[in-house]
């Protein structure tokens, strides 16, 4: 189909296990076959383990399958490509930079002039609220802080394809919801398209148009679910109609999650 930007064909991904002899190896993720649309914000959801970074890493060309495909534009994935915007699950700011500077990284590879470069970052650092911290480091930021920030780095070269590995888990509820919004309204506005991990069932219910839904580690793709919501660019709009439809999303991904399963078994 003409208008698939990302695209795994039956991929299966091992890693050598740890003091092994070298036979013996881990299969993280197994047969995982999806596609992403243009436009289309799908999140990924499943068990600690399961290989949702591994599969992330792949869609960026930072790691390769072990078997199948990986395809870009109908371009096989073999090396991270500049218009991919990759948010790692830690945040890997640039020790030695300061956050302004972490912020413009990637437009200074792209040969932005410092004037153009560092107002963009200087807006988004605003957007991310971490105005006053510019010429702070990174190890002088707390971990939702850095999160932020790495955030920002990410949305300033402007990707037309953003993959995002649990973007907001470091954050404290409130400014957690405000970023959600603001990335989902840059989103729609900007017709971009995403792949995002997440561990929150309202989240992955209130910011996508499918959700992907993973089994234990092998990981592989055990439900899709369309969410057949209204509003995608506006989460807090489908936030506060959680009481009727988001609530029926979140159950249903708690089941398939087994997670009142596990409460169960849980001993006092
Ligand atoms: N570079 C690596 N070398 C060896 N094993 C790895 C590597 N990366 C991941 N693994 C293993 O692959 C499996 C899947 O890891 P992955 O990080 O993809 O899980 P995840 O679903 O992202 O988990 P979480 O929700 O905790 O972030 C794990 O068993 C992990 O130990
Ligand atoms: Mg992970």
């Amino acid at each position: 189909m003409a208008d698939i930007r990302l695209e795994f064909r039956d991929v299966t991904r091992h890693f050598p296990i740890k003091g092994g002899d070298g036979s013996d190896v881990l299969t993280a993720v197994k047969n995982v076959s999806l596609s992403i649309r243009d436009c289309e914000v799908v999140s990924l959801i499943g068990p600690s383990g399961c290989g949702k970074s591994t599969l992330l890493n792949m869609g960026s060309g930072l790691y390769q399958p072990s078997l199948g495909e990986v395809f870009m534009d109908g371009e096989i994935v073999d090396k991270p490509n500049s218009h991919v915007g990759f948010m790692l699950q830690k945040d890997l700011l640039l020790p030695w930079r300061t956050i302004c500077k972490n912020v413009e990284l990637g437009l200074e590879i792209q040969g932005v002039p410092a004037k153009a470069r560092k107002e963009k970052a200087l807006d988004l650092l605003h957007k991310c609220r971490l105005d006053g911290f510019e010429d702070s480091y990174p190890h002088q930021l707390s971990g939702g802080m850095r999160q932020r920030a790495a955030l920002a780095r990410t949305l300033a070269v402007d990707p037309k394809v953003l993959l995002l590995d649990e973007p907001f888990s470091a954050l404290d509820a409130q400014t957690k919801m405000v970023l959600q919004q603001d990335l989902a309204k840059t989103l729609a506005s900007e017709k971009k398209t995403a792949l995002f991990i997440t561990h929150d069932l309202m989240e992955s219910a209130t910011l996508s148009d499918r959700i992907l839904v993973m089994s234990p580690r092998p990981g592989t793709i055990i439900e899709e679910i369309n969410v057949d919501l209204p509003e995608r660019a506006n989460p807090m709009a489908r936030r506060h109609d959680m009481a009727n439809r988001v609530g029926e999303y979140v159950t249903r991904l708690m089941e398939l999650l087994r997670v009142d399963e596990m409460a169960h078994e849980v001993k006092i």
